[in-house]
């Protein structure tokens, strides 16, 4: 399976919105998925949104280990690969929370961001099937940040304090682990 190029912060195709999918079972999606969940195995991501490999579709992958859901505290869940065609997210509440953050498309970085404690995300499956799924913890930040690269917006755009960004070798220890990070 192809290994395709990931895009960096700066590169156009990452801050623009991405379009709908107008047929999630089309085999030309099925492909790129392939491509995408290869690419985000290769640098051992947690997930990966379609811009980011150049490709300006409404496509988010991802698969939550449960040892880094379980650095988040709260919870200690894994979530299976999950593929995810025309996500929309809806915040559930309005309970955040500030965790650090890492993206591929900005390597070698990390920042504090707040995200929504709980979102109920919609999303069609590579056979059409529409699915409902409610989310907290890790996990939804992992969706938050994920559909944000749909819209064209990175995780840097979001930090409120701009001491708790940098790169992830400068950052003190209880600032950011790099085993905490998401690399969406
Ligand atoms: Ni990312």
């Amino acid at each position: 399976m192809a290994i395709l190029k990931i895009a960096r912060m700066g590169h156009p195709v990452l801050s623009t919105p991405a379009a709908e999918v107008p047929d999630p079972t089309a085999p030309d999606v099925a492909r790129l998925v392939d491509a995408m969940i290869a690419t985000m195995e290769d640098a051992d991501g947690t997930g990966l949104a379609a811009p980011q490999v150049h490709m300006p579709w409404r496509i988010v992958v991802y698969k939550v280990e449960s040892e880094r859901a379980a650095h988040e505290g709260a919870e200690d869940v894994s979530v299976p690969l999950t593929v995810m065609v025309n996500p929309l997210v809806t915040p559930v509440g309005e309970e955040t929370n500030l965790g650090f953050e890492a993206c591929l498309s900005v390597p070698g970085m990390a920042g504090a961001v707040r995200r929504f404690d709980r979102v109920q995300v919609t999303y069609q499956t590579l056979a059409g099937k529409a699915i409902t799924l409610d989310a907290e913890g890790f996990h939804a930040r992992v969706i938050q940040h994920e559909c944000d690269h749909l819209d064209g917006i990175l995780y840097p755009s979001r930090i409120e304090d701009m001491s708790q960004f940098g790169f992830v070798e400068e950052l003190s220890k209880d600032q950011a682990p790099a085993e905490e990070a998401d690399d969406g």
